[in-house]
Formats: structure tokens, sequence, C-alpha cells
């Protein structure tokens, strides 16, 4: 990464693939038979509609599930292409070794995903962070992408213009997702958006907080390319008792 850093006015309805998914956050197909998974948020990936049809238990959530069904492709190609427009026009700050796979990926994730939005709405929840609409424990292991972390404001690590994600709002959210992993969570990526190639100003406060929740941690190398020239890294906290 070079120059100012990646940055973007607005909170994107983008999502990655199943098989972006799991390299993203270093897991296998088989780790999704432990148990419920939850995706937090979602957005338009397609890792709860592709997990499903492999006959895994994932749910995802995000505000954007207020909308209805008609409407998601519609906005979800619109996001996509203001993000890679957005990505062009800010040469250098994302280096991603193959560009036209990560563009494809993305308007993949949108089919797949709205596809799977009308035909099985129930496997999409209307939540937003900090609170979530789920009972202690609920899921077996919350992942939770490009959305904490990224979408802090760039001079505290993230890509965005906006500051309501602060320290305070992490914290506060990825306590609300300690409450309903029965097992372990897994948060990504852990580098900062805006240059130099750091960790994330917010990751050892969060690694902290989990800590101090009952939470053993680790860090583990993300096999997704990410854009980020380093620290590119999944916290995986697991629960202790
Ligand atoms: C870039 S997408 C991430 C999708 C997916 N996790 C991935 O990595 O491909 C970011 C998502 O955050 C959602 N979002 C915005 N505000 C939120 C909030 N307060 N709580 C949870 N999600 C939120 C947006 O609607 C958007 O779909």
């Amino acid at each position: 990464m070079s120059g100012a850093g990646f940055h973007i006015p607005y909170v994107a309805f983008f999502g990655r693939t199943y098989t972006e998914c799991l390299d993203m956050f270093a897991m296998q197909p088989a780790d999704l038979r432990e148990g419920p998974t939850l995706d937090c948020p979602s957005g338009p990936d397609s890792f709860v509609a592709e997990a499903c049809a492999a006959g895994f238990e994932v749910v995802g959530c995000d505000p954007m599930y207020a909308h209805e069904p008609a409407q998601m492709r519609l906005l979800g190609r619109q996001n996509v292409d203001a993000c890679i427009a957005s990505i062009e026009a800010q040469p250098n700050s994302l280096t991603f070794r193959d560009y036209a796979a990560f563009k494809q990926a993305k308007y993949d994730a949108i089919e797949r995903f709205t596809a799977d939005y009308e035909r099985n709405r129930h496997r999409y929840v209307n939540a937003s962070l900090p609170t979530l609409p789920f009972a202690g424990r609920a899921f077996h292991r919350v992942v939770a992408a490009n959305f904490l972390f990224t979408y802090a404001h760039r001079e505290f690590g993230g890509l965005y213009d906006g500051r309501e994600f602060d320290l305070a709002f992490h914290l506060k959210s990825v306590a609300e997702i300690a409450r309903v992993a029965r097992h372990e969570i897994r948060l990504a990526p852990m580098g900062s958006f805006a240059p130099p190639p750091r960790p994330h100003p917010y990751r050892d406060p969060v690694t902290a907080l989990l800590r101090e929740l009952g939470f053993s941690t680790e860090l583990v190398p993300s096999g997704l390319d990410s854009g980020l020239a380093g620290f590119n890294d999944v916290l995986v906290a697991r629960r202790l008792a």
C-alpha cells in the first residue's frame, strides 16, 4: 500500500464469495460442521447461500436486510460498481495480486446472494451492531469481516470518512458478538487500511476485551488477498469455559 490509502464515504454493500470468506477467515469447510455459524454482517456476500447449499447451518445479519428482495440485486450491483470505480480512481492504494479475479468474485457473490435472499429469506436477519437480536451463545461460531475495523475512520486505521464507528462502538459490538458466540469468534482483517502498513489500532484493545470476557486469542494468517500490503491476519478468539 502507498500514498494516502484507500478511503470511502459510506459503508459499502459489498461482499465476498464462500470460497473467499473461508480463505479470509482461515477456515476449512469441515469447520462449519461443528455447529451453527453467524456471519455478522454478511452484506451481499454469498457465504450464507453457498454454505447452506453445501449442507451447513449459517445465518447472516445486516441492516440492509430490511430491504425487499427486488431491491437487493440492484443495490448490490450499484455498490459493487461504485466501489470498483472508487478503487480504480485511487490507484496503488490497494494492491491486489489478481485484480480481475477480485472484481469478478464480487459480481459472483452478488448473484449468488440475491438468488438465495429471494428464496430463503429466513437465513437473513435484519440487525445492526452493537445490538444483535439473538439469544446468548446461540451460535457455535461468529465470523465478522469488513465492517468492524474496516469502517473505523481513516485516522484510526479504517477506510471510512465517517467517525461513528469509533473505539467505543467497536468494544460494544465485539462484546455483543461475544455474547452470542458459544465457542469461537473470527474477526478479519486485522491490518490498518490507512498507511503505513501496521496492525489496526483497534486490534489490541479488542483483543484485551476478548481476554477479559474469558476468551483465548491468537492471530492466524488470512488466506485471502485483502489488498493490504501486510498485517493481513485473522483474530481468532475461543471461549475458555
Ligand atoms: C463491506 S460489507 C461486508 C460483507 C461481508 N462481511 C464481506 O466481508 O464480504 C459491510 C456491511 O456492513 C453493514 N453495516 C452497516 N452498518 C452496520 C451496523 N451498524 N452493524 C452491522 N452491519 C452494518 C453494511 O450494510 C454492509 O453490508
